[in-house]
């Protein structure tokens, strides 16, 4: 069975590198002919640890191949996953024109039968709508070729991305027939421990369960945002808070980090398009999402003023040093899609601040997207970074951050005002360097033995 996977992004091209490594014989099919000429030379457009390494594996073993052509491609298969973006429209409803485009290319050249497979994240209902474009399509080609359509939605994280989908928690089959059902099943058995990680549901159920499930990530995120910012109001911890909480098996540990917020190309957009979908069929906005959403928008905002606040102390941000060490939404990964990074560079810049950025992969991501200018410098490591710096502010939490040797970084800077927003570090131990640490949702009186503290390094 040879397989098309139309979209070669993070979720198209990792879940046909898994497939090629299982053996099968694997068509990564993209419209962006620059992306494909990159594959075909060997080269993943994106950083996704592994990724490279496995694609050239099964390209060498001639199971992955890459290409624009849509009919060339269809001549061979005859199972076809989609797996392109459906990005966010201005209104937060699901953009569904790449995903239209793709099924109307396929049903204009399909001759054979076909397992159609939607691996995009989409609406509830959109494989209901999809079974009747694709059959007017065809019967507009006067064909009675047979297809099934399969609701099958991805739940790889990037940065993690072929672990989960070499090793997944579940997989999703909304299916309403014996016969793809069957093709599926035996796709997926290689991939499971047990037959119990494999749910058989009807599309609009599957459908639902990918965006119920990042809604439920996101609203945990706001939910501890909110906990520490009441922490920092009124003088609590929350990484005590968080501790308790996690000690209640119903409650769990994951997903529970306060911090700058959620960011990413799905948490934002999945629960802007679950909000849209609940509006539009349910005729009431989504308050619980709502609130998630402008939490999330509230954090970032809220730890500008902290920093902007501590400056305003000591004559203004104007002209000051700020290192920002992270700029990916979160570690493992160069994406910079709704990364705070971008939003904290943006109102710093405004603010006639300096900035020196580091980020381990990120960089030259950030430098396409920036302008060069003289109030930006990018930096080589983060001690490079931290030249000259009024203050550190840590966006994501790199493991290489932990490593650093904070002693030299103290040494490295002008002022020592360190603002971590992922809570990579401990108050009492970055004081004792002579920091004047900033976590999230760690209480005032904290930060007043941190200021103490300062005053005796200095
Ligand atoms: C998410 C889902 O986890 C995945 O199942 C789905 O397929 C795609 O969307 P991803 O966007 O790769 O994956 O990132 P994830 O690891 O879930 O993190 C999302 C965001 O939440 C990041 O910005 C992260 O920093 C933030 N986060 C996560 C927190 O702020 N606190 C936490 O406790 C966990």
């Amino acid at each position: 069975m040879i397989i098309l996977i139309v979209g070669s992004g993070y979720v198209g091209l990792v879940t046909g590198a898994c497939f090629a490594e299982k053996g099968h014989q694997v068509i990564c099919l993209d419209i962006d002919q620059e992306k494909i000429k990159l594959l075909n030379a060997g080269n993943v457009p994106f950083y996704e640890p592994g990724l490279e390494e496995l694609v050239h594996k099964n390209m060498e073993q001639k199971r992955l191949t890459f290409t624009s052509n849509y009919e060339e491609a269809l001549a061979k298969a005859s199972l076809c996953f989609i797996a392109v973006a459906t990005p966010s429209l201005s209104d937060g409803s699901c953009d569904l024109t790449y995903y239209w485009s793709a099924l109307s290319q396929i049903g204009q050249l399909m001759h054979q039968e076909m397992v159609i497979v939607n691996k995009s994240t989409l609406p509830m209902g959109t494989s209901k709508q999809a079974k009747n474009h694709l059959q007017l399509i065809l019967n507009k080609r006067k064909k009675k070729t047979p297809f099934h359509l399969v609701s099958n939605p991805e739940f790889l994280r990037e940065g993690s991305a072929i672990q989960d989908s070499m090793y997944p928690d579940r997989i999703v089959l909304g299916v309403e027939h014996a016969h793809p059902e069957k093709i599926l099943k035996g796709l997926y058995l290689p991939f499971i421990k047990d037959g119990s990680q494999m749910l058989i549901m009807d599309p609009a159920s599957a459908e639902l369960s990918k965006y119920a499930a990042n809604a439920m990530l996101a609203t945990r995120v706001s939910f501890m945002n909110e906990m520490a910012a009441l922490c920092e109001a009124n003088g609590g911890n929350i990484h005590h808070v968080k501790t308790s909480m996690s000690k209640d098996p119903r409650i769990g540990k994951f997903y529970l980090d306060a911090g700058i917020g959620f960011g990413g190309s799905c948490l934002p957009k999945d629960i802007r398009a679950l909000k849209a979908m609940i509006a539009q069929s349910l005729d009431r906005p989504s308050l619980l999402l709502e609130a998630v959403d402008q939490i999330n928008i509230q954090q970032r905002h809220d730890f500008k003023e902290k920093v902007l606040s501590y400056f305003a102390k000591k004559g203004g941000i104007a002209q000051k040093t700020i290192a920002i060490w992270g700029l990916s939404f979160k570690p493992n990964t160069d994406d910079l899609r709704e990364a705070p990074s971008l939003y904290l560079i943006e109102q710093l810049l405004n603010q006639k601040a300096f900035l020196r950025l580091y980020d381990p992969v990120a960089l030259p991501k950030v430098k396409a997207l920036l302008p060069s200018q003289d109030d930006i410098c990018f930096c080589q490591d983060p001690y490079d970074a931290a030249q000259g710096a009024d203050a550190i502010l840590l966006l994501t939490e790199w493991a290489e951050f932990r490593e650093v040797n904070l002693d030299k970084i103290r040494q490295l800077m002008h002022d020592f005002a360190f603002f971590d927003g992922r809570n990579l570090f401990r108050n009492d131990p970055m004081a004792e360097i002579g920091f004047n640490y900033f976590g999230i949702g760690i209480n005032s009186q904290d930060h007043e033995l941190s200021e103490m503290s300062e005053a005796s390094h200095s």
